[in-house]
């Protein structure tokens, strides 16, 4: 999926080339398609559509178009910036800009490119002559005109500044709004209502433990605080580890709730449930993990924690561990940045058999699936199934004890490979820490754990 870096890289040389000297370049490498400097896209590049832009190059649209260029000329019909900025549903853009929604932003863009030449004077002249015309998205969108004004509209939205760009291998026309193909709203609507109905909260949860017996923490009521307005991973702290360059965290802090304390709850309750020490040990004492989860939580998000038991910790080999930031990178898998308690969960997979939930490692989604009366986690070999359920819940974090530990469905491969050294691997508690400190110690980082000192 990702656009070759020489591609890229000449085609940012190219856009250099453009301001400046407006001859035509042919490329020395033939292989690649070929781009004139005085071509409509190195014009859009260029322009003042500059979200639409950006938007192409986060799609990793360019090479399509660096293609589709040399074989036909290109319409391009460019929402000006506005219907990108303010006019757009902020749920919507967060939705297109979430890396694991990349085809449906890709769609919604393509959607907006005609592969034929498009000039004003193709507009029909009537409302009753409309004409259809293939996108790059395999769509069709219509071109009409309103009898009343003769305003030229491409679907919905009104052109605004027909033959804003015209190059001999395409024009650019401005239109008033984003155009929004019914795949790609199709796609968000079902996505939101997955979300509300798998984000119910459960009523009353129960006062006693049937599995252990034992009297379960009240569970306090809830000021519910304003919703933050980022979504979570927009406010999480920068990090090596994680993939997407967070994005400044929401204006103000809300001191609703005290984060830090309830997380410090969440952990003691672990430590006296028994079985998930290694857990607990990482939370503390490894990583910021606890520290950044707590400021999540003030700021009004919520979590549900996959807490891995000891048993499942101990079967991590140091292969897997052996990456930078791999044992951050497994905790932030199993942290769902939703608050899901086991029957909120186990109603969602038995109403729909599978579901997905987003982890706070971008942008693998962990799987989860009725079996055995009971929610199992992943996929194949690496599942995990729903152990000790609700070990601590207070309506902002809820943990939830499982028996496995968690690989994004990519890294099967590895871990299989992996599972053969299981045998071999002398498993014991502590070696996560370990090797992370380890790690640490190699790029210099270890200070800040105090573990790592003992
Ligand atoms: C693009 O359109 C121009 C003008 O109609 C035409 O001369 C040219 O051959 C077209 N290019 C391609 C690749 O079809
Ligand atoms: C619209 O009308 C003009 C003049 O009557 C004509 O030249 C043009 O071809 C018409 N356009 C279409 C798309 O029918
Ligand atoms: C964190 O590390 C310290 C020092 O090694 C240890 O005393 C403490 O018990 C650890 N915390 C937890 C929760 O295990």
């Amino acid at each position: 999926m990702a656009v070759p870096v020489n591609v890229m890289g000449f085609f940012n040389f190219l856009l250099l080339l453009s301001c400046c000297f407006p001859f035509s370049l042919a490329l020395q490498e033939t292989h690649l398609p070929q781009i004139n400097s005085n071509s409509v896209l190195v014009a859009l590049l260029d322009s003042h559509y500059t979200e639409l832009a950006e938007l192409v190059e986060k799609a990793l649209l360019l090479q399509t178009l660096e293609e589709s260029v040399g074989k036909h000329n290109l319409t391009i019909f460019a929402p000006m910036n506005e219907a990108l900025e303010r006019n757009l549903d902020p749920e919507f853009k967060r939705f297109l800009l979430e890396p694991g929604n990349l085809k449906s932003l890709q769609t919604l863009l393509l959607y907006h490119i005609v592969p034929a030449r498009i000039e004003p004077h193709s507009w029909p002249n009537s409302t009753s002559h409309s004409l259809l015309h293939p996108t790059l998205s395999h769509h069709r969108v219509q071109l009409s005109r309103e009898d009343s004004s003769g305003a030229k509209f491409i679907g919905t939205a009104r052109v605004i500044n027909p033959n804003a760009v015209n190059r001999p291998d395409g024009v650019i026309h401005g239109i008033e709004q984003l155009l929004i193909p019914r795949s790609v709203q199709q796609d968000f609507n079902n996505r939101r209502s997955l979300r509300s109905i798998s984000a119910v909260k459960p009523e009353g949860a129960p006062e006693v433990d049937p599995k252990t017996h034992r009297l379960k923490k009240s569970v306090p009521p809830v000021k519910p605080g304003a919703a933050p307005v980022l979504p979570i991973y927009d406010a999480m702290a920068p990090g090596p580890s994680l993939a997407p360059a967070p994005a400044p965290g929401p204006g103000g802090p809300h001191h609703h709730f005290n984060g830090m304390r309830q997380v410090k709850d969440f952990i003691q309750t672990l430590v006296q449930y028994g079985g998930y020490n290694e857990m607990a040990d990482i939370l503390v004492n490894l990583t910021s993990l606890a520290t950044e989860m707590g400021r999540l939580v003030s700021e009004g998000y919520v979590l549900t924690v996959l807490a891995p038991n000891d048993e499942a910790m101990a079967k991590l080999t140091t292969d897997q561990l052996s990456e930078p930031g791999a044992p951050e990178q497994i905790i932030y898998y199993h942290v769902i940045p939703e608050y899901q308690t086991e029957e909120s969960m186990y109603n969602s997979v038995r109403r729909f058999g599978k579901v997905s939930y987003d982890t706070l490692r971008l942008p693998h989604k962990v799987l989860a699936q009725e079996a055995d009366g009971s929610v199992k986690f992943g996929h194949g070999d690496g599942s995990a199934y729903l152990f000790d359920p609700d070990i601590y819940t207070d309506g902002r974090i809820s943990v939830q004890g499982i028996d496995g530990v968690l690989f994004p469905p990519e890294e099967k491969n590895k871990e299989e490979k992996k599972t053969i050294k299981v045998a071999t691997a002398k498993p014991r508690r502590g070696k996560l820490l370990e090797v992370a400190c380890r790690m640490l110690v190699a790029i210099g980082q270890d200070s800040r754990f105090t573990t790592c000192h003992v």
